[in-house]
């Protein structure tokens, strides 16, 4: 590739912020920035087949984390409030977190027959106001992969002093370890992976604002050495996910 191929580089100016940037009028972007273009260039016309594929991928965290309706559950990063449905059904309580307030608009709307979950606008590595020892499991779907090692560590200290003795955090993540290989089994998925890491290498250079809407590559074992840091103990890996438990 030659430096021709590259899209110009964006200005400084007017760029909206990833996430807390968007407004709740345009359905478009926000559906686009949670599932890309995965149901077509107008996924505000597949809302029921969005909300179902995220509830089907909210219930691989609910079973692996082992969420209970005794729970208590806080949820980092609830978008359009998909997933957050499913877990209200499956808890006793969800507190449901965003840094941005359009996502938490339009999540109030979707989970509006739930009465058992509170929605929460967060600052980025912050779950201030959120009770100490107050929490069974932390559930984080489709955000920490937009995490760096950074704010995975701040997320997880906060996730230590809000978890009860015991509790749970599971989450996904990039991993950087799965990009460019052969992997006869996952053929399909390794190439989706390794197209969307190029085409996050154009996005970057076209306007590097928008880097926290990227994929963030990490390996486990860095996530888990910062875990343990943190206070927690790994207890598996299901894919790309890791459910890891306060010591
Ligand atoms: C890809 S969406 C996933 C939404 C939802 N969990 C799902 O699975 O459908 C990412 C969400 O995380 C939120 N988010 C991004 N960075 C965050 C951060 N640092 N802390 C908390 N939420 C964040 C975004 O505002 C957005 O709602």
């Amino acid at each position: 590739m030659t430096s021709d191929d590259l899209p110009p580089a964006a200005s400084d100016a007017a760029t909206p912020q990833p996430w807390t940037g968007l407004s709740l009028d345009d359905q478009r972007q926000m559906l686009i920035a949670l599932v890309g273009f995965e149901f077509g260039q107008q996924p505000e016309q597949q809302v029921d087949l969005i909300r179902a594929s995220r509830r089907r991928y909210a219930a691989r965290f609910v079973r692996q984390a082992g969420i209970n309706s005794h729970h208590n559950v806080l949820e980092i990063g609830s978008g359009c409030g998909f997933g957050t449905g499913l877990l209200a059904q499956r808890a006793a309580s969800v507190i449901a977190c965003d840094i941005s307030p359009a996502y938490l608009d339009y999540a109030r709307q979707e989970c509006q027959q739930y009465h058992n979950i509170q929605f929460r606008h967060i600052e980025n590595r912050s779950l201030h106001g959120i009770d100490d020892h107050s929490i069974d499991a932390v559930v984080s779907i489709s955000v920490f992969i937009h995490l760096n090692l950074y704010d995975i560590y701040w997320y997880l200290l906060e996730c230590h002093r809000v978890l009860k003795p015991g509790g749970r955090v599971c989450f996904d993540f990039s991993d950087e370890h799965m990009l460019f290989r052969t992997n006869l089994l996952r053929r399909q998925r390794q190439a989706m992976q390794n197209q969307v890491f190029l085409q996050h290498c154009q996005d970057y250079r076209s306007d590097h604002h928008q880097l926290f809407a990227l994929l963030q590559w990490n390996s486990e074992e860095g996530i888990c050495q910062v875990a343990k840091r943190c206070g927690f103990r790994r207890v598996n890996r299901y894919s790309a996910r890791l459910l890891l438990s306060k010591r």
